[in-house]
């Protein structure tokens, strides 16, 4: 039998009630933020990730999904790449179509698929889904906050409890360096008591050594420089301003050292959503200001923030949570010389707009009712012979457990004020 490859997964009919409802919950939100939608290509030249992320960080090391392509006429080929993340594949659209020049304050957002060979667990796959969204051409921290508080809203929109905001700045080009140095120097002096990994980030990426997760390093971890004591004036009192706005808005967080994000392209402002219940790989979200990207891929110098949303790993928090209806109306007929009748109902039904379905086979009561309360209906319309004789509908109101009839000429209306009040 040829089974999905390792680390990637159906969506199942069963489980699609609540990706939709993500998506939805997102398209509406972020309309009312200003963001629009963008779709870029599930696969991008190796070059855009490898310089946009950064060679030295994990995705781009050991995660991507490269390829050659098929050679040109000339016998050239492209080395090819399935985005790990989203934020370069936009950055690089932006550039592309210009859209900066005719929205200076741009905001986008995407969903779709992600492509990282990780090792698989709980939460990490090697197929996953992100919601990502990005605004551009703001510098002001404003739009940190703006963003922060619209990542918190759609998760509360989602009926996500329970979360914690995480909050740093890693500075800019002006104090980053120098706070790498003295990371590094301290680092060395540590270097034997750290794990290989480390050992070799201290040369080429002291910072990543923030994100290790081995346990033996993190006691020396915690004692290390921090870049809060590092910042410049001008990424202080931006952190500053963030700070004082999220406080304003009454949206709580933890300042968090490490959050240095397994990517290369932050400045300034990172944040993270974590949640106790995922276990080990517990960041619902992460995002940041990325104010040198653009222009370190060869477009103009235009400032980045933005986040992106692991979809899995949200719907599993949402999980038995809310289940998703999917039916409004189910027709249960028992009198077979009603169903030419049921069917024209069931077409007006659905004409009206009301999720309706009817079983075929002819199956009893008992096992109509049964599947009625498996799909979720919240009403049922039943019609026996004795309805039939009558004219009428028995109406159940699954939720009350209350019934009674309805004439056939009343039976939508009916419908209508039972399911719209
Ligand atoms: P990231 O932290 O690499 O950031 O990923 C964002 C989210 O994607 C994570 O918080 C997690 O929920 C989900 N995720 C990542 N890897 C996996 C995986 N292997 N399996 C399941 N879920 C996963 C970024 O991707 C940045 N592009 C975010 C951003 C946008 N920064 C600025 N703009």
């Amino acid at each position: 039998m040829i089974r999905a490859v390792k680390g990637t997964h159906d969506i199942l009919p069963d489980e699609i009630g609540l990706w939709q409802m993500v998506e939805a919950s997102a398209r509406s939100l972020f309309g009312r933020y200003g963001y629009r939608e963008i779709r870029t290509p599930v696969f991008e030249e190796t070059q855009l990730f490898a310089r946009g992320i950064g060679g030295e960080t994990d995705i781009v090391s050991k995660e991507m999904y490269t390829f050659e392509d098929r050679m040109d006429k000339e016998g050239r080929s492209n080395s090819l790449t399935l985005r790990p993340e989203a934020t370069a594949g936009v950055v690089r659209a932006v550039i592309e179509n210009h859209l900066h020049q005719t929205d200076p304050a741009l905001k986008v957002f995407a969903i779709g698929p992600m492509f990282r060979a990780e090792n698989v667990q709980k939460g990490r796959y090697r197929q996953f889904h992100q919601v990502d969204v990005e605004a551009f051409g703001v510098a002001d921290p404003s739009i940190d906050v703006e963003i922060i508080e619209m990542a918190v809203s759609y998760l509360e929109a989602c009926g996500l409890a329970g979360s914690t905001l995480l909050l740093n700045s890693v500075g800019d080009s002006e104090c980053r360096p120098a706070y790498t140095e003295k990371l590094r120097a301290a680092l060395r002096k540590e270097a034997s008591r750290l794990c290989g990994d480390c050992q070799r980030r201290i040369e080429t990426n002291p910072l990543r050594v923030l994100d290790c997760k081995v346990p033996e390093d993190q006691e020396i971890i915690e004692g290390l420089p921090r870049i809060a004591d590092s910042l410049c004036g001008p990424c202080e009192a931006h952190f500053a301003e963030v700070r004082r706005e999220l406080d304003l808005l009454g949206i709580a967080y933890r300042q968090s050292h490490r959050l240095v994000r397994g990517l290369d392209y932050y400045t300034r402002t990172t944040f993270e959503v974590v949640s106790g219940a995922l276990g080990s790989q517990n960041s619902v979200l992460g995002g940041g200001r990325y104010d040198g990207l653009v222009k370190d891929l060869d477009g103009p110098d235009l400032t980045g923030i933005g986040f992106a949303l692991g979809m899995e790993r949200l719907v599993m928090l949402l999980e038995g949570g809310r289940a998703a209806p999917r039916c409004d109306a189910y027709l249960a007929v028992l009198a077979s010389a009603g169903r030419d009748k049921a069917l024209l109902l069931q077409r007006e039904l659905r004409r009206s707009g009301f999720a309706t379905l009817m079983d075929y086979a002819g199956h009893g009561l008992k096992s109509q009712m049964k599947r009625a309360d498996k799909l979720g209906a919240r009403l049922v319309l039943l019609l026996g012979d004795d309805e039939l004789s009558k004219g009428v509908w028995t109406v159940r109101d699954m939720a009350s457990s209350n019934q009674q009839a309805v004439d056939d000429a009343r039976v939508i209306e009916h419908v209508k004020e039972k399911l719209h009040g």
